[in-house]
């Protein structure tokens, strides 16, 4: 994939009948600062506009002019307006820890916008469960969510106090976060899926949006299933490709006749039917 400098290249996939077009783009970074532990908050500006960009959608973000790590990574769309793209993003391995050295005019390249999206059919009642940084594809959705006049109910559970990053662009809408902390270092001591059930109010039209570590999901998953109500699960799994080729981000996925088949989180994800994959 190779456009000259400030260019982009747009090309188009086919997939499920539809016809969406991907953003590719060589961009230069405004800011990249730290914003909690080991967590970086990135805003690279492309040389033309971005593309129109669903809540929960995905780009893959990578490091120009180096050969290692050769693969993009995929990263959740925090913010995408006019010409700025923001990712939030933990430092765990290679390509996340010489992103946190990018500085101020470097150049980035990223495609976007990848992957399905969160649902936009209006409910009541919105109860958000994110883990970890799973908080990131969450912005976009309660902006959104607010100009249909939803109630938003967001739990955030982290590791520690030293972990919450994010929640003053939530409070700003006018969300109260809700918080855990499994070392009892904020809010309330113990794992976010414990506050998803009082949450919830019997006849208040109510679904479940969830980002996080898997065994998080699974249990917000189990609850949803105790309540009787939607939950719809956005899944991190590692990419190669992030454009449906490789089939090396599969997922088993229950069909409607019950048997299994296999999804591409890349394409037919991030965001499933969490009733419809295998716990
Ligand atoms: C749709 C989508 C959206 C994402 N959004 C964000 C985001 O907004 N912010 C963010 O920080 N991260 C996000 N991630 C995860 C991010 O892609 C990985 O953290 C990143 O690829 C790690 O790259 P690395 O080279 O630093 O780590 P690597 O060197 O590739 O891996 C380091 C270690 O982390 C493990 N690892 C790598 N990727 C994952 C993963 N996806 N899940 C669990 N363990 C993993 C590896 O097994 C290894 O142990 C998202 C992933 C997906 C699929
Ligand atoms: S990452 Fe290649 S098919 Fe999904």
């Amino acid at each position: 994939m190779h456009s000259p400098a400030g260019t982009a290249v747009y090309f188009a996939m086919h997939h499920c009948h539809s016809r969406r077009t991907i953003r590719y783009s060589k961009g230069t970074v405004v800011r990249n600062v730290p914003i909690a532990e080991n967590t970086w908050r990135i805003t690279i500006d492309s040389e033309e506009p971005l593309p129109e960009v669903r809540a929960g959608q995905f780009a893959m973000l990578r490091l120009p002019n180096r050969t290692d790590p050769l693969l993009a990574r995929p990263f959740a769309v925090y913010l995408a307006e006019a010409h700025r793209f923001e990712a939030v993003y933990l430092t765990v391995g290679k390509m996340t820890r010489l992103l946190a050295a990018v500085r101020t005019n470097d150049p980035l390249e990223f495609w976007l916008p990848l992957g399905n999206g969160f649902s936009d059919e209006p409910v009541q009642h919105t109860i958000l469960v994110a883990g970890g940084i799973g908080q990131t594809p969450f912005l976009m959705y309660c902006r959104n969510a607010r100009k249909r006049g939803e109630r938003i109910t967001l739990l955030y559970g982290v590791r520690t106090a030293a972990r919450t990053a994010c929640m003053d662009d939530f409070r700003g809408l006018g969300i109260t976060p809700v918080i855990a902390a499994d070392d009892g270092s904020a809010g309330y001591h113990g794992l976010v899926t414990d506050l998803i059930e009082p949450q919830y109010h019997a006849g208040e039209l109510t679904k479940i949006l969830a980002c996080g570590p898997l065994p998080m999901l699974r249990s917000v998953f189990f609850t949803a299933k105790k309540l009787g109500l939607p939950c719809s699960v956005s899944l991190e799994t590692p990419m190669s490709c992030g454009l449906g080729i490789c089939f090396g981000c599969v997922v088993p996925y229950r069909e409607n006749d019950d048997t299994l088949d296999y999804r591409r989180t890349c394409t037919e994800g991030p965001v499933f039917d969490a009733y419809k994959l295998q716990w």
